[in-house]
């Protein structure tokens, strides 16, 4: 069973308790609550409703800069993957740290040039179903790199690029038949998935992009999967990259970038204490493969930069026994997190303000008509009241942006903490923002 653990190391250094002393020389706190860096929840909680989603800039840099640490020996780029937190608060952040970004929609360039116009040349499009209109968009901004995926998103691109007398850099993204032994739903680089071109067939697309005047083809790309724990998957994947590294370059192909994709996993469990041996070893399984290749490597990190930098307040509405097995009913649900509907995904769930150290099994659940509408099962939690304030942890990547309007609930304000200052980048939508867009 899992226990709340000592404070305040909770998710250090965005979120952990401070205690709140009930009278002078009181030897222990009666009360602690939990800060998100030097902000207590509840106060954000109060002043924007909930449910409420919470970022910490503190994480967001620390993470970036253990990136940029950890792959300090070469000459790469870190480009923030755009589809695990895309609030223009959160890309202006990163941004404004030096990242680039990884795009896989003409709406998330747009969120990039909205963000930071001037990151466009450090943006890479992935994405299997790139449209001509979303390629001329890309093109027309400048960006760094296509991540290629078929023949036929080939021909497109360079009718596009020649159409608009922009050169297109290209790169095709390979599927390396690697098991990134993941969750099924996002793991990317076997044979029967979607994502990437087999790599006999890849260099047939490089010989033929080679002969399109507006493409110049400039580097490999790959991506196995994402919440990958096991970077030997990482290592495997890069050596058949550099393998066909090296025999591009023999047939006269210039292969400048090496795109390593995203996916590292993030400890879902507990305090990431270990998270500099973790980036360590990622980066050796990456660099180790491509080591004196002379390469600029281009990274994708979604996951493992905002992950643990966000969590979701909720407030407790009701608290119900249904023959003996009892609920938390919270004004959060599957709408706002889909991550333990979707996937199965453990969140830990902590209370805001910490005082009872009695305990009970519960599921806590939201209010969508849907069995499936919950966010743990028979999970051991501290005792809380009606009206309560929990945090579920590790919802900075993939919570908000797969929020949706199902049972016609309006999405989530979002708030990012930078120090003793917290600043909403979102508000909270309404009904009437939703019906904007109904015809009656
Ligand atoms: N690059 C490409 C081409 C990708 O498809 C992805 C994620 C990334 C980079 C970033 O991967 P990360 O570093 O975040 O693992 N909704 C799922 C995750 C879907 C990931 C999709 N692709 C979840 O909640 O676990």
């Amino acid at each position: 069973m899992r226990r709340p653990r000592p404070s305040p190391a909770l998710r250090p250094p965005a979120f952990g308790y401070h205690g709140a002393t009930s009278g002078k020389g009181a030897a222990k706190p009666s009360r602690e609550d939990l800060y998100c860096e030097a902000v207590p929840l509840k106060i954000l909680a109060t002043r924007h409703g909930t449910p409420l989603y919470v970022y910490s800039a503190a994480m967001i840099r620390a993470r970036l800069n253990a990136f940029a640490h950890a792959f300090r020996s070469i000459p790469h780029t870190l480009c923030y993957s755009v589809k695990a937190n895309s609030t223009l608060g959160i890309l202006r952040l990163v941004a404004g740290e030096g990242a680039g970004f990884d795009v896989v929609s003409g709406g998330e360039l747009q969120r990039v040039l909205r963000a930071s116009p001037k990151a466009a040349d450090k943006v890479v499009f992935s994405g299997v179903g790139k449209t001509a209109a979303e390629m001329e968009l890309a093109l027309r901004s400048g960006i760094l790199l296509f991540n290629i995926e078929s023949a036929s998103e080939l021909y497109v691109l360079s009718a596009t690029a020649r159409r608009l007398k922009k050169p297109a850099a290209v790169a095709v993204r390979v599927n390396p038949d690697v098991s990134a032994k993941t969750h099924p739903y996002i793991s990317t680089g076997l044979h029967q998935h979607k994502f990437g071109v087999p790599i006999p067939e890849a260099r047939t697309l490089y010989a033929l992009a080679a002969k399109q005047p507006y493409l110049k083809v400039a580097g490999v790309s790959v991506h196995i999967g994402s919440q990958i724990t096991d970077v030997g998957s990482f290592q495997e994947a890069l050596e058949r990259v550099a393998d066909l590294v090296r025999v591009l370059r023999k047939q006269g192909h210039d292969i400048r970038y090496v795109d390593a994709g995203g996916g590292l996993g993030i400890s879902y469990e507990a305090t990431q204490e270990n998270f500099e041996k973790q980036i360590t070893a990622y980066a050796r399984a990456v660099l180790s493969p491509v080591r004196g290749l002379n390469l600029h490597l281009l990274l994708e990190p979604g996951r493992a930069i905002v992950g643990p930098a966000g969590v979701l307040l909720t407030r407790v509405l009701y608290r119900k026994t249904n023959n003996h097995k009892r609920f938390l009913i919270v004004d959060a649900a599957m709408n706002d997190l889909v991550r333990p509907s979707l996937y199965g995904a453990y969140h830990e769930i902590v209370p805001v303000s910490r005082a009872s150290r009695e305990t009970e099994v519960t599921d806590v659940v939201g209010p969508i008509c849907e069995t499936g509408d919950f966010f743990a099962r028979d999970r051991k939690l501290p005792l809380v009241s009606e009206g309560d304030l929990l945090a579920i942890l590790d919802v900075g990547a993939y919570g908000a942006v797969l929020g949706s309007n199902y049972n016609t609930r309006g999405r989530v304000a979002e708030v990012l903490v930078d120090g003793a200052k917290a600043g909403l980048i979102r508000r909270r939508e309404s009904v009437s923002d939703q019906l904007r867009l109904e015809i009656s």
